[in-house]
């Protein structure tokens, strides 16, 4: 694996290997390691990120490597430059790895080949966001200890989520049963939901799934206003104390984040005893860990012995 690109392309084998070993590196939250000493990584946000950006940028740390932040707006993509002759100009200074997070769907899928980077997606519009879609598998795999047979309910405005886009393929993958419920406005085309997922009722949803994931309403990526308020969006759409109530017992709730309390998510319930959601962000570290060591250094064959800590 040289690239991270999607959850389509990636295998259920290379799937489960990335989970194996970001599950090492969970257990050893303070450990750093010199895998990528001296190398270079850029991370390019074209979008606003808080947990992806820097979770990314604690991994690369921990791993050693040197990494340089780009700012979009301080770049000479603000003087018309495109994405592949910057990342041309960065693979000419000697990076490496380019993490990117744009608002164009496919983007990375265009640039494999083209330039020598090893590419992550970081998410990509409405597409995917694989690094977010492995660190919740991971944190599933964690709490239950499988994933096949799990039934997750991932609720809200499906059709802005690239977290789901990457779910779509996963779970399946990984023979867990994938259901989804939102309001029809915000509903994927039939021809976007793969056969064996089905969509339901939210009020079905939240009783029967193992796993209850919660999706923000992404108002920046709506054309005009979809609910009346943000009370009604929350009581007919939402996670209520009552709908959390009728969870089934041992269920959890997760949310990718940022969170809109008090809209898709009862504010008393992000951190409730059911709650994953911060255990979702300390996995993004390892997860991304595990991803950057895969496609620099090819860990695979190998991952048993490979623990190179040098603290913690
Ligand atoms: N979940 C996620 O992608 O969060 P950020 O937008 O803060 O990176």
């Amino acid at each position: 694996m040289k690239h991270v690109i999607g959850m389509k392309e990636m295998s259920k084998q290379q799937i489960e290997s990335l989970l194996a070993r970001a599950a090492e590196w969970a257990k050893r939250p303070k450990a750093q390691a010199d895998t990528l000493s001296g190398r270079f990584v850029a991370n390019l946000f074209f979008e606003a990120s808080t947990r992806t950006r820097f979770s990314f940028e604690v991994a690369q740390k921990r791993l050693g490597a040197h990494v340089l932040n780009f700012t979009a707006e301080a770049s000479s993509t603000t003087k018309g430059e495109t994405i592949y002759d910057t990342l041309r100009t960065l693979e000419a200074m000697g990076v490496e790895t380019a993490v990117i997070r744009t608002s164009q769907n496919g983007l990375l899928e265009d640039l494999v080949g083209r330039v020598g980077l090893h590419l992550v997606n970081a998410g990509d519009g409405t597409n995917e966001h694989p690094t977010q879609c492995l660190l919740d598998l991971l944190t599933m795999k964690q709490h239950f200890g499988k994933i096949a047979g799990l039934r997750v309910a991932i609720i809200g405005d499906l059709r802005h989520s690239r977290v789901l886009g990457s779910h779509l393929h996963a779970l399946p993958k990984l023979g867990a049963e994938l259901v989804l419920a939102g309001p029809p406005g915000m509903m994927r085309r039939a021809e976007e939901i793969p056969a064996g997922v089905s969509v339901v009722d939210i009020d079905e949803a939240v009783r029967t799934a193992d796993v209850v994931m919660m999706l923000r309403v992404q108002l920046e990526r709506h054309a005009e206003a979809v609910f009346d308020s943000a009370e009604s969006y929350h009581q007919m759409y939402g996670l209520t104390l009552e709908r959390a109530r009728a969870m089934k017992p041992g269920a959890v709730i997760m949310h990718p984040a940022p969170v809109n309390r008090g809209v898709e998510i009862h504010t008393d319930l992000v951190e409730c005893e059911k709650s994953l959601i911060f255990t979702q962000v300390a996995n993004g570290v390892a997860v991304r860990m595990a991803v950057l060591e895969q496609i620099m250094e090819g860990r695979e064959s190998k991952w048993e012995s490979s623990l190179v800590t040098v603290n913690g």
